[in-house]
């Protein structure tokens, strides 16, 4: 808009200059007035907005627009640049409150085409702004992936979980009701099942979610499949279990926010031990009824994750739900992490045994058999120093993640 009435107003000095045409003396003002419309139509159409809005607004055939919120995250990120490499149009919502510009710039800098990847910033919490964004874009559909995601966090701030994810989730799916996008893939998680009593989990196995984050995400589950129940909207939800891992070409990583590193994951702190951020590893619990005495996990590489996402899209069908756990169906131990870690690394990390954390249960492992029936899916990246291998590159390379100022 702002471009269009900057243009106009140039056009209207051009005006006053022909209207004086009869007198030959300005003919050189014309002249000047004309070049000033082009340099001005010229300058606008290089900057980055103009034109590229309507690109976004409209649906082109054989083009498959999505938006990917939470995309400046660490998976979010990586779903995007799948996308992108598969010729999906992109846009990315994000209020950066803990992603990463700098991974944002990555992709820009490798998709600069116009119509393939755009980045708006916003608050997904802000009905205003998200519905905004739904009214001035045609999407085919939102893979949402924005949320906040530590379970020690949300124990101790139970009310930003249900905020962020819960509620954000019910906000993005009234807008996508009423601007009639029809496709959701929607990022849930193992935690939502709690502590069954039977491993491997099934996606029938019962949810009981023991902390805020499994209960907000559970929440945000059940809101969209009784509005799924009343509508045609295509929907999966994807329950992820432990993601590890980055982009093979070393283009993208996992950088949380230098304050987050305390609830942080195991694969985070694994690094930081080995770039002596931290002195070591502790180990949580060696008393669990475990083979080796520490928990055990099922951990899912990124690359993966995000190719079960494209899948389940592939599959989505209009009145229908599609529920899939996404995981290897292997669970490893702490120790065996640990052991993948140090040989990743090559380093000689120290560990430190403590006593068990509170709300951490034994074992936790997916059956992916429905996945691997029903999408055609399977885990490809199972090795697991292989996976840390990848991710130790990028950190090695990155050890301010993204940089002081992309953070
Ligand atoms: N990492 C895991 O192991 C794991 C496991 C299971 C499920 N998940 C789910 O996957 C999704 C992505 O997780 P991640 O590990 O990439 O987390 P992340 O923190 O790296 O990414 C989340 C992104 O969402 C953005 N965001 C948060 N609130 C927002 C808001 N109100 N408005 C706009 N943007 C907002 C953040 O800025 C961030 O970029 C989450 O939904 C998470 O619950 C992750
Ligand atoms: C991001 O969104 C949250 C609400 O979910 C808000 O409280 C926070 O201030 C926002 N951060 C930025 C940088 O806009
Ligand atoms: C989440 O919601 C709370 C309000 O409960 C807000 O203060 C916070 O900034 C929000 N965003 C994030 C990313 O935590
Ligand atoms: C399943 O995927 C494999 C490759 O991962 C492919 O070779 C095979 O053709 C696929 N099968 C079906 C039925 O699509």
């Amino acid at each position: 808009m702002y471009g269009c009435s900057l243009y106009l107003f140039f056009l209207l000095i051009g005006m006053e200059y022909l209207d004086a045409r009869r007198k030959p003396y300005n003919v050189g003002k014309v002249i000047f007035g004309l070049v000033l419309i082009a340099l001005c139509v010229f300058v606008l159409k290089q900057s980055p907005g103009f034109g590229d809005n309507s690109v976004f607004s409209r649906r082109e055939p054989g083009v498959t627009h999505v938006l990917v919120t939470g995309g400046a995250g660490y998976i979010g990120s990586h779903a995007a640049l799948r996308l992108l490499k598969d010729n999906y149009r992109v846009t990315i919502v994000d209020n950066l409150s803990r992603g990463n510009m700098g991974a944002v710039k990555v992709l820009q800098e490798l998709f600069p085409q116009p119509g393939r990847l755009q980045f708006i910033f916003a608050d997904l919490g802000d009905q205003k702004s998200v519905n905004k964004i739904f009214a001035e874009n045609a999407f085919d559909a939102v893979m949402h992936f924005a949320a906040v995601a530590y379970v020690g966090e949300s124990t101790m701030e139970p009310l930003r979980y249900y905020h962020n994810i819960t509620s954000n989730t019910l906000l993005v799916l009234e807008a996508m009701a009423f601007h009639g996008v029809k496709t959701l893939i929607y990022s849930s998680t193992c935690a939502t099942y709690g502590e069954p009593e039977k491993m491997p989990i099934t996606e029938a196995t019962p949810q009981f979610p023991i902390n805020p984050y499994g209960k907000a995400k559970k929440m945000a589950e059940d809101i969209i499949l009784d509005f799924s129940k009343r509508t045609d909207m295509a929907v999966m939800i994807l329950r992820y279990f432990n993601v590890i891992g980055s982009d093979p070409e070393g283009r993208l990583g996992e950088a949380p926010r230098p304050e987050l590193r305390e609830h942080g994951r195991i694969s985070g702190a694994c690094f930081d031990a080995a770039l002596g951020v931290i002195s070591g590893l502790k180990v949580k619990g060696t008393d669990y009824p475990t083979a080796d005495g520490t928990c055990i996990r099922d951990y899912i590489d990124v690359t993966d994750l995000v190719d079960a996402h494209v899948k389940a899209f592939n599959k989505a069908e209009p009145g229908k739900v599609g529920i899939y756990n996404v995981g290897t169906g292997r669970g490893r131990s702490v120790k065996e992490f640990v052991d993948a870690c140090k040989k990743a690394t090559g380093i000689d990390i120290k560990i430190e045994y403590l006593n068990r954390r509170p709300g951490d249960y034994a074992e936790v492992y997916s059956d992916p058999t429905k996945i691997n029936k029903e999408l055609n899916w399977t885990a490809q990246y199972t090795d697991l120093k292989e996976s840390l291998s990848i991710a130790w590159r990028w950190q090695k390379s990155h050890p301010h993640g993204y940089g002081a100022n992309q953070i």
